[in-house]
């Protein structure tokens, strides 16, 4: 069977009309009589929807399955044998017994009579309209069989902006166009209000109302705003929604409506939502969210959605290029020759320096498949376990925390689980702009009545906003996670809120008395702990007794809680106080990373850790290495290899001097830029694999242009361990797979590496990695996704983890003293910087800034308290200059009461910004995560500069004269 392309041809997926229920054990079902045909259902099922599943399509207009049902249309009419009227099939639940019929001529020539209505107010220009095709207006006309229309135009109607008698026409509303990916043209509306509930229902962004009573009702994008002036993010469900040409995408007006659709996977965040690549031959017509997609059930946001644009945007490199020196101009050559190169250079600098001297960096941002390629040929082809990951610089305390603690370095949830939990504490965070569907999720739940404790420096938008607002905001100091975490666990520990039943059945109780004897005191109280943390102690009581006695209670937690020096310390924290409250091991519970990049997951499991080989398992196990070396055919290395900041580290010493980047700008996302600008430099062979000509291209010999995800077959991880379907819409634009790239390397190198395609790959990872082995491209395609561990005991995958027993048995209780950074504010850096993401951008902004997202948020702007603006004669809108103990940037400042007084807040998508300012040789203590949220700074008004700042210059200018890597710092 050919796995290399398995197209899903479909365009449109089956509409029920409106949601169907959940069945669970405990649901009724109820049979009844639909056109003389019987069907059973799930109590709660609407008429509409059982119709559908007999594959009775009843015509409606206001009804679609993504949202509530309405009823404004009455065109889904239907009879009910023994009941007066003609109830709307839509909004009428089924009853046991009934017989319903829907079509008989009384309801045709009322539908028609419906439709005819709509019609005499909608321009009759289907020939030319972009939703030719897509548009179930028309869809209905046809479906109804609306033969003429006895109305005309000349009366009130929405669609000319003159009326017959040549007055200005106040009904009419022009298009706007202000959004980049959409359009909105009022003249098609038919005011089904379906955009304005997927508004509500599905994003819960509340942007759209239906303005005006009566036939001049309209949407309107609040006070008749434009769409981009709005409160509107893009996530495009009101387009999706919409059944007209009224909201519709940009590039469907380019490139006219898609033939074929193929299901695929987002490659931005770690939230991993199902998309279909809707198609016009290699051309991406639009994407849109897969009703299937187990991760995100056919939301999505404005990034997966519309900003795709950058996979074919100009400035991608297509062919390979290799030079001898990186002062020498590129030089374009054959994919052999290139291939060639990158092995020869490797091999002189093992033959000159040895077998240890070089290694490999992946990426999160590309396939399993890819992943695993790369580490392969590192350890069985380089012959060493030199390899590391940029998961390295966000989510490694998550790996070492949990497998501390649980056993398992992953998540414990999938994101449907958020919808049985009462209690979400959510943990140096942003779903909402970072992980933007399943925030959407979690706001559905929090409008449904669940509580929110929010622990974040910063007033992030789920604290308050109008139709969400946390319980609690436990506004710490940057750096003081665990000092909070410490108290909660205080407060569970002595006022008697611990589940001793769970803990005694599932924990190890030697390691939870130590710890009970720990938390319980006094220096960990959160009286103690109030003048470090800046919580007010009682705040903090209250929170964590909601935590342990609200019912359901689940941590999520972002980069946050991973990026400080007690990254790990932290991650353990949290996993103390669910053990502790019993709150793991079921549906509406756990601890949950929100992953950043779209495979963090993935490209850790796949072994791309200096001491793991995939599946998480130490490479000094004989037993463990047996299985690779046999499978392989080589002898592997058994101590681990470099990390990342070793690997820098040995390259200005002269050890390591040959390095395969895969997919990755190291040298502008890794801490203290200079240092791995000097590393980069000081190495014999330096191989880039990329879509772009990056900041560390810059210091590379050979360069491997890379492929897109819309060119990639293989599989990503999300956060859930759900393991997604990538599948290839377009031919790879270089004309080679990355893992073909990798697998020549390494078969010219020496180490046979031969795949036909990513399947095979795939096949190869579940032979050896026990959590992978009951997972296969076929059984994806099967299943729609699965959450590994995948085997014989969990043969369709583990939603939930934990269950019964913690991966390594019992859990552990570990301990968590607090121990506050090394960087601290003083007299020339008062501030604390921290730092987030912001919605429409992604990571420092390659792909995103390089589609029409740059709409919004055009540069990064620093929020600033306004005593410490005050302080310094700073006004919204003033360019300032942002400082730290390495460099200083220039930004535009904007006063915001987000953070407390003494912290500042930025985004970094623009490169220039983080590059400068953001270095920190302080790490977690366990994986060298690096302390990125946390950075003591100088804000001043840019023009004025002060003393220091001319100091720093100077010694900037000295630091250039003599080397980068020895640095002056400014005298304290
Ligand atoms: S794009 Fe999303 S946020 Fe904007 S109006 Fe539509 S549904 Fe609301
Ligand atoms: S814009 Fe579309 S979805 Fe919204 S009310 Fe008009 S026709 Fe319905
Ligand atoms: S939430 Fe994440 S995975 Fe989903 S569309 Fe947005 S960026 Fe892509
Ligand atoms: S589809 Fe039922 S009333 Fe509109």
């Amino acid at each position: 069977m050919n796995h290399h392309v398995k197209p899903m041809t479909l365009i449109k997926e089956i509409d029920y009309g409106t949601p169907s229920p959940e069945i669970t054990d405990a649901t009724k079902m109820v049979t009844l009589e639909i056109d003389g045909q019987e069907i059973t259902v799930a109590e709660g099922t609407s008429i509409m929807n059982a119709a559908m599943q007999l594959g009775i399509q009843i015509p409606k207009l206001c009804a679609t399955d993504s949202l509530d049902a309405w009823g404004s249309c009455r065109l889904c009419l239907c009879e009910i044998e023994g009941r007066r009227g003609t109830p709307a099939s839509c909004t009428t639940p089924v009853a046991p017994g009934i017989k319903v019929t829907t079509q008989n001529p009384r309801l045709a020539n009322i539908r028609r009579g419906v439709m005819e209505l709509y019609i005499s107010d909608h321009p009759l220009d289907c020939l030319t309209c972009g939703a030719n095709g897509d548009c179930e207006l028309q869809d209905m006309a046809g479906a109804v069989g609306l033969r003429e229309v006895r109305y005309g135009y000349d009366g009130e109607n929405h669609v000319f902006a003159k009326r017959a008698d040549g007055q200005a026409n106040d009904m009419f509303k022009p298009k706007d166009g202000s959004n980049p990916y959409f359009q909105f043209d009022p003249s098609k509306c038919i005011v089904c209000s379906r955009c304005v509930r997927a508004c509500e229902e599905v994003q819960g962004t509340f942007a759209l109302t239906i303005d005006g009573r009566g036939f001049a009702s309209h949407v309107s994008a609040g006070m008749d705003e434009e769409f981009l002036a709005s409160e509107c993010v893009s996530c495009g469900a009101c387009v999706q929604a919409c059944p007209t040409a009224t909201l519709i995408e940009k590039s469907v007006l380019d490139l006219g409506q898609p033939e074929h659709s193929v299901v695929t996977t987002c490659a931005y965040c770690g939230v991993g939502c199902s998309f279909k690549a809707e198609m016009r031959g290699e051309e991406v017509a639009r994407m849109v969210p897969y009703k299937d997609g187990g991760a995100n059930e056919g939301h999505s946001c404005v990034k997966g959605r519309f900003a795709f644009g950058y996979a074919t945007h100009k400035e991608r490199v297509l062919t390979p290029m290799i030079r001898e020196k990186i002062t020498d101009a590129w030089q374009v050559v054959s994919w052999d020759e290139a291939i060639d190169y990158a092995a020869k250079r490797l091999k002189e600098t093992q033959a000159k320096y040895g077998k240890d001297s070089i290694g490999g960096i992946t990426s999160s941002r590309t396939t399993n498949e890819e992943v695993y390629a790369v580490q392969r040929m590192v350890r069985a082809a380089f012959n060493t376990n030199n390899i590391d990951t940029c998961a390295r610089v966000c989510h490694s305390p998550t790996g070492y925390g949990l497998k501390q603690t649980f056993g398992e370095s992953a998540g414990t949830q999938d994101f449907k689980s958020v919808d049985k939990t009462d209690v979400i504490l959510l943990v140096g965070a942003n779903p909402t702009d970072a992980h933007p569907v399943f925030g959407s999720r979690m706001k559905k739940r929090l409008r449904e009545g669940a509580k929110l404790i929010v622990v974040d420096p910063r007033r992030i938008e789920l604290v308050r906003s109008p139709h969400v607002e946390a319980a609690y905001h436990l506004q710490l100091q940057p750096s003081t996670n665990v000092a909070i975490m410490n108290a909660i666990g205080h407060v569970i520990a002595t006022e008697n809120l611990i589940d001793r039943k769970f803990v005694k059945r599932r924990c190890e109780p030697t390691d939870f008395f130590r710890w009970e004897e720990f938390i319980k005191r006094p220096e960990n109280s959160p009286e103690a702990l109030e003048p470090i943390t800046g919580v007010p102690a009682e705040q903090v009581r209250e929170a964590a007794r909601l935590y342990a006695t609200g019912g359901n209670a689940a941590i999520y937690y972002g980069l946050g809680v991973t990026e400080h020096s007690q990254g790990s310390t932290m991650v353990m924290a949290m996993a103390n106080i669910a053990m502790a409250t019993g709150n793991i091991g079921r549906e509406g519970v756990g601890v949950n990373p929100l992953r950043g990049q779209n495979n963090v997951q993935g490209s850790c499991d796949m072994g791309s850790f200096p001491h793991e080989l995939p599946g998480y398992r130490h490479v000094s196990v004989p037993e463990t290495r047996a299985v690779f070396e046999k499978e392989w055919n080589v002898k592997l290395a058994a101590e681990p290899g470099l990390r990342i900041p070793n690997m820098f580290d040995a390259a200005s010493d002269g050890s390591f001097m040959g390095l395969f980047i895969q997919g990755e700008d190291i040298a502008q996302s890794d801490p203290n830029t200079h240092h791995v600008e000097h590393a980069l430099s000081s190495m014999d062979i330096v191989i880039v694999q990329d879509l772009f000509l990056n900041e560390t291209a810059a210091f590379a010999h050979v360069f491997l242009p890379g492929t897109s995800f819309l060119e990639k077959d293989g599989t990503f991880t999300n956060a859930e361990r759900r393991i997604n379907r990538v599948r290839k819409v377009m031919r790879e634009k270089q004309g080679m797979p990355e893992w073909e790239v990798v697998s020549r390397i390494a078969t010219a190198m020496g180490h046979p590496m031969r795949y036909n395609n990513a399947a095979e790959i795939m096949d190869e990872i579940a032979r050896l990695t026990p959590t992978f082995e009951g997972v296969s491209f076929d059984r994806i395609d099967e299943l729609g996704s699965i959450q590994w561990p995948c085997n014989e005991e969990h043969p369709t995958g583990t939603p939930v983890m934990h269950t019964e027993e913690f991966t390594r048995g019992k859990g552990r209780f570990m301990l968590t003293g607090f121990v506050p950074t090394a960087e601290r504010s003083n007299r020339n850096f008062p501030l604390i910087l921290t730092t987030g993401r912001i919605l429409a951008h992604y990571n420092v902004g390659a792909q995103t800034r390089r589609t029409d997202n740059v709409a919004w948020h055009p540069e990064d702007i620093l929020e600033i308290h306004s005593s410490d603006a005050e302080l310094r004669g700073i006004k919204t809108g003033m360019k300032v200059s942002l400082a730290s103990r390495v460099g200083a940037t220039t930004l535009t400042a904007k006063i915001s009461d987000r953070m407390p007084p003494g912290v500042v807040y930025t985004t970094f998508h623009h490169p220039v910004t983080g590059a400068n300012v953001i270095t920190t040789d302080n790490s977690d203590w366990a994986t060298n995560c690096p302390e990125y949220k946390v950075t003591a700074v100088q804000v001043t008004v840019s023009n004025h500069p002060s003393e220091w700042q001319a100091e720093w210059q100077e010694r900037e200018v000295e630091n250039k004269r003599i080397g980068k890597e020895k640095k002056l710092e400014p005298a304290e």
